[in-house]
This record gives C-alpha cells, sequence and structure tokens, in this order.
C-alpha cells in the first residue's frame, strides 16, 4: 500500500465529512496542502488541523505541491474547472455531488480523464454502506426476484436562510434545486441500484421559497423491463426522512433515515405466504457486516484503485447516470414531455444546462463571492 499525498480545495460548511473520511484511512493519506479563495477560512483551516501549506488559488497549490489526490468541496459551478485543473495537473479527484452543471461539463471531464490518465470519483456516499452493498449483490444474483415498483423520497427541510448562500437556488452557480443537490443522493442509490431507466416524466414547483430553481419536483421512472418507479425530491418537509422502498417479487427491501445509514435503518420484509421460511429472508439475513455508507468508505476505495492503477467506483459512465436523468427530469417538467435515456444529444439545449437555457459565464474562481 502507497502513501497518498493529499490537497483539499474548499474548507466550508461542508468539510467535516472529508476531514472525517481523511480520519477513517489513517497513514494511507498525508494531507499535504488546503485552499479557498477565502484566506482566513483556509488558514483557520490548516491551523486547526495541522495542514503544512496552504494557498488562495488551486492553480498555485498544484503547481506548488503537486499532490496525488485532491478533495474538492467547493460549490457545483467551480467543480467542472477545478476538476480539470487538478486532472491536468497530473492529480486523481475525489469531487463533491453535483459533479458538474449538465452533460456538457460531464463529457469533458471524461475528455480529461483520458488526456491525463487520471480518474476522478463522485461523492456519493450512500452507495457504500454495507446494506446497499448487500442489496445490490442479491439483486445481481436474482435473490429477490424480479425488480417491479420503486419509492424514492427525499423529502428534506431547508428553510430561506438557507437558500441565502448565494451560489444556492440559481440555475448557473446550484444547477437546480433539492433534485440537483439533496435527492441526488437516494435517487443515484436507487439507479445504482436498478440500473437501465428509459424514461422519466416530471414536474416541478417553486411553491415556498424566493429562489428562481424549483424546491420540489416530483418524476415517474419507467425501467428498460417495464418496471416502474415514483421519486420526490423537496426542500419543503418539516419532518424530514430519505424512504427508499423497492418492491421485488419476493420481498420489499427499505431504508428509512434521513442523512446516514447502518443495517438498523433496513428492512426485508418477505412475502407473507413464506414468512421465515423466506429464501429472499435468508438471503437478506446474510447481511453479515455493518458499515455506515460515509466519505470514508468510498475513500479506502478510491486509494485501493489507485494501488491497482484502475478507474475507481462511481467514475465514468458509473457517474454520468445521475447527471443524465437529472438533465432528462428538469427537460421533461420543462417542457411537458418524457424523456427518453440517451435523447439528449450535444444539440440539445437540456445538453449544455439543466434548465435547457445557456448558464452565465463561470472560471475556477467564479465562487469568489461566496460568503456568508
Ligand atoms: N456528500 C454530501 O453529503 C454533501 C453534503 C453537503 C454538501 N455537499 C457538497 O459539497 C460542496 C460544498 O458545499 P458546502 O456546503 O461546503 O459549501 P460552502 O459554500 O459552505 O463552502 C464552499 C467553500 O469553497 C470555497 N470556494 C469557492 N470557490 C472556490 C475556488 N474556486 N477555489 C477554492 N475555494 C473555493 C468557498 O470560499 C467556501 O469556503 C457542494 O457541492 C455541496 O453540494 C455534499
Amino acid at each position: 500500500m502507497n502513501t497518498y499525498r493529499i490537497a483539499i480545495i474548499g474548507t466550508g460548511a461542508s468539510i467535516n465529512n472529508h476531514v472525517e473520511a481523511i480520519r477513517a484511512v489513517g497513514d494511507r493519506v498525508q494531507v499535504v496542502a488546503a485552499v479557498d479563495v477565502d484566506e482566513a477560512r483556509v488558514k483557520a483551516f490548516a491551523d486547526k488541523f495541522t495542514v503544512p501549506r496552504y494557498f488562495t488559488d488551486a492553480a498555485d497549490m498544484l503547481a506548488a505541491v503537486k499532490p496525488d489526490l485532491v478533495h474538492i468541496v467547493t460549490p457545483p459551478a467551480t467543480h467542472m474547472p477545478l476538476a480539470i485543473q487538478c486532472l491536468e495537473a497530473g492529480a486523481w479527484v475525489y469531487c463533491e455531488k453535483p459533479l458538474c452543471r449538465s452533460l456538457a461539463e460531464f463529457d469533458q471531464i471524461t475528455q480529461a480523464e483520458q488526456r491525463t490518465g487520471r480518474y476522478l470519483s463522485t461523492v456519493f456516499q450512500w452507495r457504500f454502506g454495507s446494506a446497499a452493498q448487500h442489496l445490490k449483490r442479491l439483486i445481481a444474483a436474482n435473490q429477490l426476484g424480479r425488480f417491479l415498483v420503486g419509492n424514492c423520497h427525499t423529502l428534506w427541510y431547508r428553510n430561506a436562510a438557507y437558500y441565502q448562500v448565494p451560489w444556492r437556488g440559481k440555475w448557473s452557480t446550484e444547477s437546480g434545486g433539492p433534485t440537483t443537490t439533496l435527492g441526488i443522493h437516494l435517487m443515484d442509490l436507487f439507479l445504482w441500484l436498478v440500473d437501465e431507466w428509459a424514461e422519466v416524466t416530471a414536474i416541478t414547483g417553486t411553491l415556498d421559497r424566493q429562489i428562481e430553481v424549483e424546491d420540489v419536483s416530483m418524476a415517474l421512472v419507467r425501467f428498460q423491463d417495464g418496471s416502474l418507479g415514483n421519486i420526490v425530491n423537496s426542500a419543503l418537509s418539516p419532518r424530514q426522512e430519505s424512504h427508499l422502498r423497492l418492491d421485488f417479487q419476493q420481498a420489499t427491501v427499505e431504508v428509512n433515515t434521513l442523512y446516514r445509514y447502518t443495517n438498523v435503518n433496513w428492512r426485508c420484509t418477505p412475502l407473507d405466504s413464506e414468512g421465515e421460511a423466506s429464501g429472499a429472508l435468508a438471503s437478506w439475513r446474510g447481511l453479515d457486516q455493518d458499515v455506515m455508507g460515509s466519505h470514508g468508505v468510498q475513500l479506502a476505495q478510491i486509494l485501493d484503485s489507485m494501488d491497482r492503477g484502475e478507474r475507481p467506483p462511481v467514475s465514468g459512465l458509473e457517474g454520468r447516470r445521475i447527471i443524465e436523468f437529472i438533465a432528462s427530469l428538469y427537460k421533461s417538467a420543462l417542457t411537458g414531455r418524457s424523456v427518453q435515456r440517451g435523447s439528449i444529444g450535444s444539440d440539445d439545449p437540456f445538453y449544455h444546462a439543466m434548465n435547457g437555457e445557456p448558464y452565465s459565464v463561470t472560471s475556477p474562481n467564479a465562487a469568489n463571492n461566496t460568503t456568508r
């Protein structure tokens, strides 16, 4: 095992998830630098966590430090240009969700991966808990029968103050509302588990927040084999929950939680007639580990991929699926038509922006005004 030199770009509200992740992998990594356009913030971070060097410009850091892996924890509009800068500088990238603001941006990142031979993994920590990994294996081995019906509900509450942060609530900087930044976790988990979505029909509304983007979205999904799912993403729900329920021929498997889960948040209910004798239930009870889905578990797998020089999880097409789905969901809501998977090509306005309208120009430092 190698020890990799890590740099962090963006030391704002969500940095603790990454600090925990770095602690969790122990001496497999060494944090060598931090960057934030807000000098006071990055200095305070470096002092608190004894990071040897800090910078206010990512290019300066990349030239001076040449890290092996960079964590990008900045607002969404900055992800694509920063990710490409890091890849070009020879680093692998572990970037926060949403990875980028459009399919066009995603494809530019893919081209940078191809040019440089380096890889990027998007943070989707929910895929990495033991229960989700176990369920994925059971589905692949057809232990639960065919998937038929899914409910994927992210019912969270974000007040007006949350949307006062300058990059939130705008198409050009957040690239959507709760669909893009809140429900993206559970939708990614749903589509990763079941895969092969074929068509989406959606509506969105801005009901109770003074924002440009939606504060609620609802979508119906048809999968290639005809199975069906419904999705709700809300920023308006006082009793908050994240609920994913998958009905298979032999059992219902569901998770009820808010931001994190362990095995206790999951339940498998077999067909009544089969009860305790159910093969599906026995398969589910084969879950013998209890690992919480976290940034750290995903980071450990990225480091394994670096050791082997292989594409890490949640990169390439594994990261594109959710970006294409969200683009299609918004296209459906904004055009009033169902959207087929694969139908948004480079000549489609929804390829270039989630709302089908050109974003204002942004540079890697465009979030300089991201102060709170
Ligand atoms: N995976 C998760 O569970 C999870 C949870 C919360 C947030 N996030 C994601 O993390 C990202 C950051 O969210 P946040 O809440 O920490 O935002 P934030 O606004 O609190 O912090 C962002 C930081 O990035 C800095 N920054 C902006 N542009 C920069 C640039 N070009 N170079 C260097 N620094 C720059 C800002 O000064 C700020 O300190 C978002 O993409 C968000 O969606 C993920």
